[in-house]
């Protein structure tokens, strides 16, 4: 698996460092308002697990399966929802814990079906933002690095469901992708 990596683009420190900060910022931002964090999986389960151990207020949390990528490293442009919510968002903050905003897709079907169904808040947090993929208008509420036009794994970001597991963030060797 490591063989598949062309170079380190994030540390598993640096990494951490950015969740720490972004952990303070939100724990100050929703004092008092006992936000619903929202995993959207599968991608942003590492960098969620990381985040709300940083986050020092009371909150609560649930998960929400989309999938817009498949196999490909480029985006359907379909989203569909995998698994829905377990508990209603009427009257509740929501942040939505992202991995990567790339067109932008994923999440502005999700923050529509959101405040369709009455949150009384919507925000967004995504570790990566790609602003050069987007295809709609979208900006993150929070966000931990900005990145170059280069598809990454790792940190819960896969390719074809691989490299997940990775603790830090790498591109991979091109020749992993252009395989017949
Ligand atoms: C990836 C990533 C984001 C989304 C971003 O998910 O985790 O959720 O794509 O792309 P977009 O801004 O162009 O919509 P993917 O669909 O690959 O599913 P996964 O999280 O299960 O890997
Ligand atoms: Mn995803
Ligand atoms: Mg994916």
């Amino acid at each position: 698996m490591l063989n598949d990596i062309q170079n380190v683009l994030f540390s598993e420190e640096q990494i951490q460092h950015k969740v720490a900060e972004l952990g303070e910022t939100i724990s100050r931002d929703y004092e008092g308002r006992n936000p619903l964090v929202i995993c959207v999986l599968k991608g942003a389960f590492v960098f969620m697990a990381d985040l709300v151990k940083r986050i020092t207020i009371p909150l609560e949390i649930d998960f929400m399966a989309v999938s817009s990528y498949g196999q490909s490293t480029k985006s359907s442009g379909v989203v569909k929802i995998i698994k829905d919510l377990d508990v209603s968002v009427e009257g509740r903050n929501v942040l939505i814990v992202e991995d990567i905003i790339d067109s932008g897709l994923t999440l502005s079907y999700l923050i529509d079906v959101l405040e369709r169904r009455n949150a009384l808040s919507v925000s967004i947090v995504t570790l990566f933002d790609k602003p050069s993929g987007r295809s709609v208008e979208l900006e993150p509420d929070y966000k931990g690095f900005t990145l170059p036009d280069e598809f990454i794994v790792g940190y819960g970001l896969d390719y074809a469901e691989k490299y997940r597991n990775l603790p830090f963030i790498g591109i991979l060797k091109p020749e992993i992708y252009t395989k017949p």
